[in-house]
């Protein structure tokens, strides 16, 4: 068995690392709450990270902009208090490190110390590589998100995949770079040709996270309530759903609607 197949009692950017030199996957998921959280810590994935699409997928927000920092450590800590095994991703959300590192700094350093998370992700390159390198001299880890950075969507216009153009494609080359120089202990990238990210990955000695960035990254991350199929609404090629929690709950709860209705619930069994 190779050293990163052993199965890590805890997960850290060390071990990361290790498993990158290896040739072996890094598995990724998000959770916003003790009780996901804790199962998919038991089950034994990676890396959890504590996305700003808790914007989305816990409040119901149309994108990941209106989430605040204390929404963010309160799922944060609730992840937190859950997790034994995996490394504890925490996003930086919208407003709290862009322009500004001093602010940067203090709101990464509000995230490690109220939520206990082990390290911190944000979105860009070059335009926020001051905030980066000030957080990391901090002494805290952090994680890099390129491609499809869903907080620049109004930048974007559109959900649809980044650097299909040259020049795209060369500026996010770059940010990648600057981003392992600056200290990074890994990156995500979101929604861009295989291609380009299988050549980043290449390049870089940090672990490179694909979501719908293709199978030649060194591992993969994924909206939990996207894979278990709690949602039917959104379809993106990169999905796959291992489960179909959505019709499983359904399910579930039309047939207690129809107990309790009936007075099957409960029975003789199941009262004092
Ligand atoms: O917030 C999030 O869930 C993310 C992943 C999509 C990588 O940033």
């Amino acid at each position: 068995m190779s050293e990163s197949k052993r199965n890590y009692k805890k997960v850290t950017t060390n071990s990361l690392q290790e498993i990158k030199k290896n040739g072996d996957k890094i598995s990724m998921l998000t959770a916003y709450d003790y009780t996901l959280a804790k199962i998919i810590d038991e089950a034994g994935i990676d890396i959890i990270l504590v996305g700003d699409s808790a914007s989305n997928v816990m409040a119901g927000h149309e994108t990941t902009l209106p989430i605040t920092l204390e929404q963010m450590i309160y799922h944060a800590s609730s992840v937190v208090r859950a997790v034994n095994r995996a490394l504890v991703v925490v996003d930086m959300p919208f407003g709290t490190y862009q322009g500004n590192p001093i602010k940067a700094l203090n709101s990464a350093i509000r995230i490690m110390k109220e939520t206990g998370g082990h390290s911190i992700k944000l979105e860009g390159g070059s335009e926020i590589i001051e905030s980066v390198k000030k957080i990391i001299s901090a002494g805290i880890p952090v994680m890099g998100h390129l491609g499809l950075t869903p907080q620049s969507i109004y930048k974007f216009g559109t959900y649809t995949v980044r650097a299909k153009e040259e020049e795209e494609a060369q500026k996010l080359i770059s940010d990648a770079k600057l981003l392992e120089e600056a200290g990074c202990f890994g990156i995500v990238l979101e929604k861009i040709p295989a291609k380009l990210a299988q050549e980043i990955t290449k390049n870089l000695s940090i672990p490179v996270i694909g979501i719908g960035a293709g199978s030649q990254v060194d591992g993969q991350v994924l909206v939990l309530h996207d894979m278990l199929g709690m949602n039917h609404d959104f379809n993106p090629r990169f999905l796959r759903r291992y489960l179909n929690l959505y019709d499983e709950i359904t399910t579930g709860v039309k047939k207690y609607i129809s107990d309790v209705k009936n007075s099957d619930f409960p029975n003789k069994d199941e009262q004092y």
